[in-house]
Parts: structure tokens; C-alpha cells; sequence
């Protein structure tokens, strides 16, 4: 638990700094980070950025996993994910674009894309640490309420909660957000060998709540990290309001 959402987002940048360098990745064996998008993260990336710029970290050996992209906006459209990781994070570091990788939510065949992105995590060794937000509902990536907690990358329909929840950036309007996306599963992120969750806010304090207090329930899917072997919640003050 930390004071606010800086000094939590200041904890895990430097926690995710301290991991890549004691990991000492070399592009036969390089550190393999899955990375979330949303309003949670851009400290996180701001403070990585920052230590990148004072030669403190390189992400040379670094290979990107997102989480997590929409369904049928374009890849240039500023809300979209591939928008949203460049501006805040690989525009600014020294990742090899080799190296990034992100759902395509305009693929051909969705379906393949996803067994192909499981593939790809595969090849690459799997997820050495996975980072990740919570929606209002417990959502980790886009696995809505009622994800199976064994799903892998796939399709899904966003529920109406996120969708109001993500019209902010959508300029309020519910028709331009999109409906669907692509997703990592929630088995996805258990099979990381380790998993950090950034959780702030009062408005997050009910789904901490379920999450780590309550039962392992599909209904909120990140109280599936209970049952990780390495997992890390990082909350604010205001997260905490519930328990
Ligand atoms: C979206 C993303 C999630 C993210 C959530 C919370 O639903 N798919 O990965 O955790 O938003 O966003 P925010 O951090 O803006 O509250």
C-alpha cells in the first residue's frame, strides 16, 4: 500500500527497473514484459521513460506482449492501443519495434491472430513479469465478468460497465467506443512467471476488495492472482477503502 498513485506508480517503475537489470537480458535471452494500457499505467510509463533518459535502463533486451487491443478502430486512431503505447511508452525508450508486440484488431481472421499471439508468447520463452490494471469490475485485460478463468487470447465483447467506463475517452459518446477486442486470457496472465497489478482509486476499492478477500470467482477475474505463485497488488490509499 502506498500514500498515492505517483509514489505507487513510482514503487513499481522501480520495481520493474530492479527486475530487468538482475535478469540481464541479451537478445539470445531477453526479459519478456506483458504490458497493459488504461489511465493506471501512464505514471508507470512516465517514470520508466524518465529512467531510460537518465541512462538509467535500457530496454534494448526487452520484448514487449500487450494485453489487450479493440476491434475495428484503426491501428492510427489516437485511442487505440498500438496510439496509446507509443505515445506514452516505445516512442521514447530504446525498444527494438522487433520487439513489440501487439494484437491486431483489424487482423483478417481474429481468431487466428489470437492462437497466433499465444504462439508468439510461447516462442519467446513466456511472460517473465506481466503488469496490469483492473477495470471497476475486476476486469484484468478485457476478461470481463464471467471470463472463464482458464481462457487464453481471444474475442470479447466488452460488458456495458466498461464500456460507460472507457467512453471518457470516446468523448462521452457510447457509440464510438468500440464493442469488442482482443484479449489475452486470464490463463494468459497466470502463466507469467510473475504478475504486478497497479490498483488506485476509490472507485476500485469494491473489486480490490472481491478480488483478494473474497472467493476465486470468474466474476471478477483478477481474484484468480490468489492463486499465483508470484503475484504483486501495488494499491493507493483510496484502493483500500473496502477491506
Ligand atoms: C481497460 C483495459 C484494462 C485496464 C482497464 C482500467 O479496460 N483493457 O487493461 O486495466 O481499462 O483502465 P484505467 O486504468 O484507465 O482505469
Amino acid at each position: 500500500i502506498r500514500d498515492d498513485k505517483a509514489t505507487a506508480s513510482q514503487y513499481i517503475a522501480d520495481y520493474i527497473i530492479s527486475r530487468i537489470k538482475s535478469f540481464a537480458p541479451t537478445p539470445e535471452k531477453p526479459f519478456v514484459l506483458g504490458l497493459p494500457t488504461g489511465s493506471s499505467p501512464e505514471g508507470i510509463y512516465k517514470n520508466l521513460v524518465a529512467a531510460h533518459k537518465n541512462g538509467d535502463t535500457s530496454f534494448k533486451n526487452v520484448v514487449t506482449f500487450n494485453m489487450d487491443e479493440y476491434v475495428g478502430i484503426a491501428r492510427e486512431h489516437p485511442e487505440s492501443y498500438h496510439s496509446f503505447m507509443y505515445k506514452h511508452f516505445f516512442s521514447h525508450v530504446d525498444v527494438d519495434p522487433a520487439n513489440i508486440n501487439i494484437l491486431n484488431g483489424n487482423a483478417p481472421d481474429l481468431e487466428e491472430e489470437c492462437i497466433a499471439y499465444e504462439e508468439k508468447i510461447k516462442r519467446a520463452g513466456g511472460i517473465e513479469l506481466f503488469l496490469g490494471g483492473i477495470g471497476p469490475d475486476g476486469h484484468i485485460a478485457f476478461n470481463e465478468p464471467g471470463s472463464s478463468l482458464r481462457s487464453r487470447t481471444r474475442v470479447k465483447t466488452l460488458a456495458y460497465d466498461t464500456i460507460i467506463a472507457n467512453s471518457r475517452f470516446f468523448g462521452n459518446d457510447l457509440n464510438k467506443v468500440p464493442k469488442m477486442a482482443l484479449t489475452v486470457g486470464v490463463q494468459t496472465v497466470m502463466d507469467a512467471r510473475e504478475v504486478l497489478i497497479i490498483i488506485t482509486g476509490a472507485h476500485k476499492a469494491l473489486a480490490l476488495q472481491k478480488c483478494i478477500e473474497g472467493g476465486i470467482s470468474h466474476m471478477w477475474t483478477l481474484s484468480a492472482l490468489q492463486m499465483h505463485p508470484h503475484a504483486m497488488i501495488v494499491v493507493d490509499e483510496d484502493a483500500t477503502l473496502e477491506l
